[in-house]
């Protein structure tokens, strides 16, 4: 069987994780029926300190249903260059939202408060765009899983509010930032006017990110979801999913960030130009091929003729994500694949 690294989205539900969405009590959510539903987005916002929470289908649409209820038509989102906001929900914000966005530049998606800060300009009407929200991502996928310091996102907040601006948290990942830096929830929650999770990545739910924020604001997101089709009737199915991930699979994210760590060592004892494992802080590993002569699609395409699937994101950027269908034995075969192939 390959060993699939592309992202920890590939997973699949093990057998507890089955029989708990065969045994959930269900109702039709959209009359606000699902019990199973209700309860996990009450779980879910009481873990962050938020007032509120809704299920959404996938981690694009949370995220875009909470910017909107931020910037208004013609006003403006700041976020990183590489944030999954900008660059891989199509447009999503300006197609349906009417968001216009600017972003700002970092290494490895590393925040550092002063970046966003000097590119915001709150109240600019009616020559310039108004700043109305700021957008974090944590942890970064694209700049390799990075942890955004819990010092660096209050600074920021603090900063941004007093402004009259909005922050707004991507935490597909926020799952394995808090795990690796031991960082509660429930402080994530003060610095943030919205927050999307996802329960399919890391946690290994087959479906399912929920959208936290005040009541009135969740009253609001609940509407545009219904208008985007995104009313769903029985989904306790998926929602008892991520009951079981929430129960089971956070705190074994340790065990994905070590292996991650594992192959990062391992590649740098190989080629030092390649990764530097300090960087790699959670279960994303980000491999810079462009020294070794090997594009990304060629690595990708190397590794896949021998059994190991990883993702090529750019012309020599490859990225591995480990997961929790990736044990000690793979990972071991999967370094040794690597070097075979960077040889
Ligand atoms: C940081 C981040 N945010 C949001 C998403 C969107 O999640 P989904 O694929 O469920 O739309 C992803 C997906 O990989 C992600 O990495």
């Amino acid at each position: 069987m390959a060993i699939d690294l592309r992202s920890d989205t590939v997973t699949q539900p093990s057998q507890g994780m089955r029989e708990a969405i065969a045994a959930a009590p269900v109702g039709d959510d959209v009359y606000g029926d699902d019990p199973t539903v209700n309860s996990l987005e009450e779980r879910v916002a009481a873990l962050f300190g938020m007032e509120a929470g809704l299920f959404s289908p996938t981690g694009s649409l949370a995220n875009q249903l909470l910017i909107r209820t931020l910037v208004k038509p013609g006003e403006e989102l700041l976020t990183e260059e590489r944030a999954h906001i900008v660059r891989a929900e199509l447009g999503a914000g300006a197609v349906f939202s009417g968001i216009t966005t600017r972003t700002w530049h970092s290494e490895r998606g590393l925040l550092n408060a002063d970046a966003p800060l000097a590119l915001a300009h709150e109240s600019a009407g009616p020559y310039l765009v108004s700043t109305t929200a700021i957008a974090v991502e944590n942890t970064h996928n694209f700049g390799g899983g990075t942890i955004q310091p819990i010092s660096e996102i209050a600074r920021l907040s603090s900063a941004a509010r007093n402004r009259g601006i909005s922050m707004h948290l991507d935490g597909a990942r926020i799952w394995n930032a808090h795990v690796a830096t031991g960082t509660p929830l429930s402080e994530f929650g003060k610095h943030f006017d919205t927050i999307s999770v996802c329960l399919s990545k890391g946690l290994g739910a087959p479906v399912g990110s929920i959208a936290l924020s005040s009541k009135e604001r969740i009253a609001d997101v609940r509407i545009w979801r219904k208008r985007y089709g995104g009313g769903m009737r029985q989904i306790g199915l998926l929602a008892a999913a991520g009951h079981y991930a929430l129960d089971y699979n956070i705190n074994r994210l340790a065990e994905d960030h070590a292996r991650a760590k594992k192959i990062a060592i391992a590649l740098a004892a190989h080629d030092n130009s390649i990764i530097n494992p300090e960087h790699v802080e959670t279960n994303i590993v980000g491999l810079e091929l462009a020294a070794t002569g090997i594009s990304a699609a060629d690595f990708a395409a190397r590794c896949k003729e021998q059994g190991l699937w990883v993702s090529a994101l750019g012309k020599s950027y490859a990225r591995l994500v480990t997961h929790l269908d990736f044990d000690d034995a793979q990972c071991d075969e999967a370094i040794a694949i690597m070097k075979k192939v960077l040889n």
